[in-house]
């Protein structure tokens, strides 16, 4: 069903991205039989580089497992080149298009298919939208556009360049990648509510009390503080990673599982979330600890008086029927003490509790690592006890499915975009919902006047030492789940 005449053009093919996950994840897709023999990769940035420099570059972070792996990394070679040439220059972008129809004259393709990725920074995304469409697209043929974050940096901003891009491309041809959307359990979440009865019965304020979503990396932001400094950790994973989750886990159930019935019902229930208050969150930046560097001490950091958050807690409200009084929690933060991005929905107390200081049932997705889902609940203690005890049905797919290896997000979706399915990329209005949660705060915390506290917490620590204050006057108890 994939078609044949693909070419894919990676814009900024010199850059961290493409190397890092670009390149890789089209690699993964061929090994894996998902790349047409006839389609083609072209790389394009403004570096100078040799064919045989551009194959270094882009191979370098492919994992190569076995003998046939290496074979199949010559042949995934040969199915790509490079073009170098400037971004705002119309003789370079016609020079672009010049090069890819050669290309596809050779490869004998006459319904041209171009696919343009840009792993660019946000800075030349309009330029290089205007540069393809005035030169490289193809009037009457395939065109698509792949956009990668950061999206603005509040509504405004984020409008502008949607207005922008939306003159060139129909938001058809557009696929916004929030690459959370890519990973196996977020795919999942919507799997597992709509096709478990017990789920979709139980999946209400009456039965849940509380749901949390929590990021957690290990390390801080060495190396990247310039591009950081400016986003913070909200922008960065919180306002497109963490609520396209929050977003799955509580959105309607779609009329059928078409990418705009999906999207409309993500959409309806942005707007049922009211724009966050300051009470409603709290700020942290990690200090220097256990001989780790601080967030200030970082070479690549320009501002050392900076106060931008790389830890919040956000409590979030959903104003309809399904979700009335239920928190959702938000946690992230950078340099903390694990690896681990999960859901945790807390369900109520049973009714007129038979067995005394029973522990609260819980269902927790475990995004990564070590992917499953398990529920939390109370049985007997197995032999002369009649004690209840909390234990767990557990579904880790490392246990369950042994011989499977999960594909990178990436992977899952390019093939998206090579099979023309949106369900997994971020559409216009959905974009608009999505920042409007969070403008007010972000603008209350970048403005100095308001002077916004931001708490210091040990480099792998859990956080700030007011988060669990802040979580329990938000509505959760840790005492209740044991
Ligand atoms: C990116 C953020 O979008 O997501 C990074 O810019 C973050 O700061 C990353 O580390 C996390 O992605 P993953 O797939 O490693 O969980």
């Amino acid at each position: 069903e994939l078609n044949g005449n693909v070419t894919i053009i990676v814009l900024g093919a010199s850059g961290d991205l493409a190397k890092k996950k670009t390149y890789p994840a089209l690699f993964g897709l061929f090994k894996n039989g998902f790349l047409p023999s006839n389609a083609h990769i072209i790389g394009y940035a403004r570096s100078k580089m040799t064919h045989d420099q551009y194959i270094e570059r882009i191979t370098q972070y492919i994992k190569l497992k076995s003998d046939q792996d290496r074979a199949m990394l010559q042949a995934f070679v040969n199915m790509t080149s490079y073009h170098a040439g400037l971004y705002d220059q119309d003789e370079a972008w016609q020079g672009l298009n010049d090069f890819i129809t050669r290309n596809e004259n050779d490869r004998q393709v006459h319904h041209r298919h171009r696919v343009y990725y840009m792993a660019l920074p946000p800075s030349v995304f309009i330029p290089v939208a205007q540069g393809i469409k005035a030169h490289v697209y193809t009037n009457g043929f395939i065109n698509r556009l792949i956009v990668e974050k950061p999206f603005g940096m509040d509504t405004e901003s984020s409008n502008q360049l949607g207005h922008a891009i939306g003159q060139l491309f129909s938001e058809n041809e557009i696929y916004r990648i929030d690459h959370y959307l890519g990973k196996e359990m977020v795919k999942n979440c919507l799997n597992l509510r709509f096709s478990n009865i017990f789920f979709s019965q139980l999946w209400h304020h009456q039965f849940i009390d509380n749901v949390q979503i929590t990021f957690k990396e290990p390390f801080g932001t060495e190396g990247r503080g310039g591009y950081f400094d400016d986003f913070g950790i909200i922008r960065d994973v919180m306002q497109n990673h963490l609520l396209q989750v929050l977003t799955l886990i509580a959105m309607e159930r779609p009329i059928s599982t078409d990418a705009e019935a999906i999207r409309d019902e993500k959409v309806k229930v942005l707007k049922c979330i009211q724009p966050i208050q300051l009470d409603q969150a709290l700020l942290g930046q990690y200090v220097a600890d256990g001989g780790k560097p601080g967030y200030l001490e970082d070479d690549s950091l320009k501002n050392k008086q900076s106060k931008t958050p790389t830890f919040a807690a956000l409590a979030l409200h959903i104003d309809n029927e399904r979700w009335d009084g239920v928190p959702f929690i938000l946690k992230a933060g950078k340099a903390l003490n694990e690896a681990k991005v999960e859901v945790r929905i807390q369900f109520k107390n049973v009714a007129g509790q038979l067995y005394p200081n029973t522990a609260r049932n819980e269902l927790v997705i475990r995004i990564q690592p070590n992917e499953s889902v398990y529920m939390k609940f109370n049985s007997k203690q197995p032999g002369l006890s009649y004690q209840t005890i909390q234990t767990d049905l557990d579904l880790s797919y490392h246990h369950r499915y042994t011989d499977l290896s999960i594909p990178d997000a990436y992977e899952a979706l390019i093939l998206d975009v090579l099979r023309d399915d949106h369900s997994n990329f971020v559409r216009d209005d959905e974009l608009e919902a999505s920042w409007k949660i969070f403008t007010p705060l972000l603008h209350a915390i970048d403005d100095p006047q308001q002077n916004v506290p931001v708490h210091p917490y040990p480099y792998g620590s859990r956080g700030p030492a007011q988060l669990n204050d802040f979580i329990k006057a938000h509505g959760y108890d840790y005492t209740a789940s044991k």
